[in-house]
Order: structure tokens, then sequence, then C-alpha cells
């Protein structure tokens, strides 16, 4: 696949097929991503890859973990790290609210279902029925610039994906359950859990992957100087 087909293909699936993903080929899309850049070549992302029994088990006890946390109130779960700012401004604001509203929209979710929206959301944590979960996690040592580099590896696996045909959904929701991770997949209290990727098969039926996000024009985002 040539790179600006897999640049212009690549989106965020959020329904897959139950069809397997071998662990050769994970390996391969991983072992490919490694390639990477990273500051000084530190590569300070460490990646759990789960399939079967295990990727089941994450996806049993944060269904339980939601529905325990919906019954009592209280959240027992929640994120090592703060991913958005509490007062979101403008033009982010607007941006994620169309993207947000999108994705509802097709699914016929209104404002105020708050049933249907926990149980899209909750949609994640099976990794909208993906085969193969990845969670990418940091040493808790680095600081913010090697967070930049686990962005780098995360847009490659993506990109690399598409190799295969397959798609990705990257996934922020992950990070509060960080303890059900730890305990199925073995990370260490040394490392922070900073997102997910749903990798798989897309289910082309499905109503919520013929959304298609739109970008901000070039002159919105950049600014030339000195040029000819
Ligand atoms: C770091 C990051 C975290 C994200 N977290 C989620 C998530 O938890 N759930 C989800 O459905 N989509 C998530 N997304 C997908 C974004 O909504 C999506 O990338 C954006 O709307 C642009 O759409 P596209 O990926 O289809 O081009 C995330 C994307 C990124 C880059």
């Amino acid at each position: 696949m040539q790179l600006v087909e897999a640049i212009e293909s690549r989106r965020s699936v959020r329904a897959f097929l139950p069809d397997p993903v071998s662990q050769e080929t994970v390996r391969e899309i991983l072992r490919l991503a490694s390639r990477s850049p990273s500051g000084t070549n530190m590569q300070p992302w460490k990646v759990y890859a789960v399939g079967g029994a295990v990727r089941q088990g994450i996806a049993d006890d944060v269904a339980a973990a939601r529905e325990r946390a919906r019954e009592t109130g209280v959240e027992e779960h929640v994120s090592e790290h703060r991913f958005y700012p509490p007062d979101m401004r403008d033009p982010y604001r607007a941006r994620r609210r169309e993207i947000g509203w999108g994705l509802y929209g097709l699914l016929d979710i209104t404002k105020g279902d708050r049933e249907k929206a926990f149980a899209q959301h909750g949609r994640n944590y099976t990794f909208f029925d993906a085969p193969v979960g990845l969670f990418v996690f940091i040493d808790k040592h680095l600081e913010i610039g090697s967070w930049l580099d686990l962005g780098m590896l995360m847009q490659t696996i993506m990109l690399v994906a598409r190799e295969y045909d397959l798609h990705t959904c990257p996934q922020a929701a992950w990070p509060p359950y960080h303890r059900i991770v730890r305990k199925w997949t073995g990370a260490g209290e040394d490392e922070e859990l900073v997102a997910g990727i749903a990798l798989g098969h897309e289910d082309t039926r499905a109503i919520e992957n013929t959304l298609r996000t739109t970008r901000a024009p070039l002159e919105e985002i950049t600014s030339f100087a000195g040029f000819e």
C-alpha cells in the first residue's frame, strides 16, 4: 500500500468483525512500528497486546466495574493523569462536539439519552468487538517529551495496520481502568497506561463506520513566513 493511501484510508473504526488477527501479524505491525522515532532513541514505549481470553477477561472486568459505579455512584477507577482540561475552549470544544454529535447522530443517540450514551461509551471496553487490543504504556519516570514519542508509535501502528487491510481505533478511554489492565497484562506499577488501540477487520455494514471526520483548513492550523 502507498503511504498516501494508508494515511487517507486510516480512520477510527468503531465496529469490528470477529475475524481473527494472528499473533504473527500483530508482531509484524509492532516490529515495523518500533521504527518510529523517539527523542534520543529512548523508545519509551511498552505495548501489551491482548487477544482471546485475556482480552475477554479485561472486557468483562471493566463492564462489571462500570456497572458497579453506576449502581453505587462511586467511581473506583480513575486515570493517573488528566487527559483534557476541564474548561475546554473553542476551537477545540466546537471540534469535539462536531465529532461527538456526528457519531451519536448516526447511532440515534439524542441529548439526555444517558442509557444509550453509557452503552455506546462502553463499546470502547470491548475494543468495539475487535479481536485484538493494544495497551500503550510509558515508564512513569519519564516526562512529557517521551509522551510525544508514544504518539509517534501509535500513529505508525495505525498506518502499518492498513498495509494488512486492518483498521484501528486509538482510545484514551482506557487509562481509568489501568488497575484492571495491569492485573491481566502484568504491566508494572512503575508504568502508566496512556492509551489503548483496537485492532481488527472493519465491519463495513456498521452505521458508526460511515462517520467521516473533517479537518480545519490549512489556513487555520498553519502559518507560513519567508517563502519566495
Ligand atoms: C489520543 C487519542 C485518543 C482517542 N480516544 C478515543 C476513544 O477513547 N474512543 C473513541 O471512540 N475514539 C477515540 N479517538 C479517536 C478520535 O475521536 C478520532 O481520531 C478523531 O475524531 C478523528 O477521526 P479519525 O480518526 O476517524 O480521522 C482518539 C484519538 C486519539 C488520537
